[in-house]
């Protein structure tokens, strides 16, 4: 059924008409169409523009329709333009008549927007859920390894030793940041544009707060015109997510070069790994790369949509539809993804000698043994150029710092004593960074306790916003 048949007197164009159709994919929010207009039903009848009969009729067969589409008995193969139209169709077809008073003082324009920020504000809810999941698995892996050292790097050249925690508490702030901007989109976009009609309200009574309380929202947004138009919050969250599937990636990365048998320092489980179709020996972190990869279609979607959004005219135009199949592109996406590297992690096996052992390679402590020359009374520059000249000697000898005999530190410089040997083990290097945030005992264990108190502290937000 066409909503919009009266003033045309010629069919549409059969390529028109697939052109321009959307329930191949907005079929999917058909809940929230529903829950949408049950609300709207309840307005109109508080407000005397229905009667109470009216009002439970139409959602008794509403609601008729929810069920029939959950159990598969319905389904969207009718040639509707829309779910809108879809659900409006089906409504008129069981309970007749009254059933075409469901759409007064409304508009496909509001409606739309209304739908989408239901559906999206969903998502979103789920979003945090699996983000919290990912953040306990890496809280997880922080506790365990406080003392697992290992190389750090810069320019992907070791450069100092750290730990298995430290570098996982790095991500355990990027994802904590990524949820807190979920926290802080759904909280802007949390209004309700129903009853902005097709963009400039209408002459009915309606009462759009008391909808905006059914349908969980904080209020009703205060421009009609906004409120048809304004697809800014699809923008935060395909941002959002870009971001995030940005810092999924940097961890997949990492894994990758961690799974090489150069470095060894991770095996993943075989569950989480795939082979080669020629060479029987290999196994490969393909997830890993693919969470790489969809980083990709991601940051596409969010160009894709700004792109559309750029040169439209207020108030609703028909580009707009195609806000859809990018978010829910983008959603689906980060859900898999977070789900995947979650999984991941909490099979992964860190092999810790090999991470120890390459942290003790690599003059990781040459930092240290400059820091050990300033502190007794060399200035930092001549410290750094006497350690330069120790680590030109260790490479052309083959030597690291630790295996020098004092006779060999003293040659260089007359300031090295026999407690350098202790001022430059791996131990005293990681051990002694105690600055904030640094990977020693003491700060680590300060910033983990500090990543519980954010964990709770979220769990308790969650559990208010889903009640
Ligand atoms: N399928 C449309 C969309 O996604 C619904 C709104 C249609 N409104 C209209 N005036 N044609 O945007």
């Amino acid at each position: 059924m066409k909503l919009w048949g009266g003033r045309f007197t010629k069919e549409t164009n059969k390529l028109v008409e697939s052109f321009n159709e959307s329930l191949s994919f907005d079929q999917r929010f058909y809940k929230q169409d529903i829950r949408g207009s049950i609300a709207h039903v309840k307005m109109l009848s508080k407000q005397n523009i229905l009667t109470n009969e009216e009002r439970d009729i139409i959602i008794g067969g509403l609601l008729s329709i929810k069920e029939d589409i959950d159990n598969g008995l319905l389904i969207f193969d009718d040639g509707s333009e829309d779910i809108h139209s879809f659900v409006e169709a089906h409504l008129i077809e069981r309970i007749g008549d009254i059933g075409k008073k469901l759409h007064t003082g409304r508009s496909r324009n509001d409606q739309v927007a209304l739908d989408m920020k239901l559906y999206v504000r969903d998502e979103i809810d789920e979003l945090m859920e699996l983000l919290y999941e990912l953040l306990c698995e890496v809280l997880n892996i922080m506790e365990k390894n406080k003392s697992t050292y290992m190389p750090g790097f810069t320019h992907l050249q070791k450069a100092q030793p750290t730990t298995l925690a430290h570098h996982f508490g790095a991500y355990f702030e990027m994802f904590v940041r990524d949820y807190d901007r979920l926290v802080s989109t759904r909280k802007r976009m949390n209004t309700s544009p129903l009853g902005a009609g097709a963009f400039a309200g209408t002459t009915y009574e309606l009462d759009r707060e008391y909808v905006a309380a059914l349908l969980d929202f904080d209020m009703a947004t205060r421009n009609s015109m906004d409120s048809v138009s304004d697809r800014d919050y699809l923008l935060e969250l395909l941002s959002n997510l870009s971001i995030l599937a940005m810092h999924l990636s940097r961890l997949s990365e990492e894994i990758i070069i961690w799974n090489t048998d150069e470095y060894r320092f991770v095996e993943m489980d075989d569950t989480y790994s795939t082979g080669s179709s020629i060479m029987p020996q290999k196994k490969n972190p393909d997830i890993a790369e693919l969470i790489r990869g969809k980083s990709g279609r991601v940051y596409g979607s969010l160009i894709s949509l700004l792109t559309t959004m750029k040169g439209l005219p207020l108030a609703y135009n028909k580009d707009m539809q195609e806000d859809k199949e990018m978010s829910f592109d983008a959603i689906d996406t980060l859900k898999s993804l977070i789900k995947l590297m979650s999984g991941m992690l909490s099979t992964m096996k860190f092999n810790h000698e090999k991470m120890a052992g390459s942290a003790r390679g690599g003059f990781t402590n040459a930092t240290d043994a400059a820091d050990y020359l300033v502190k007794k009374n060399v200035a930092f520059r001549d410290a750094h150029e006497i350690v330069g000249r120790l680590v030109l000697y260790g490479i052309e000898n083959k030597k690291s710092l630790d295996d020098f005999t004092l006779e060999e530190f003293k040659n260089i410089s007359e300031y090295f004593e026999e407690d350098i040997y202790d001022a430059i083990s791996l131990k005293t290097c990681v051990e002694k960074r105690n600055t904030k945030g640094a990977p020693g005992l003491n700060a680590i264990n300060e910033e983990i306790k500090e990543s519980k108190k954010i964990l709770k502290l979220l769990n308790k937000n969650r559990k208010q916003e889903n009640k």
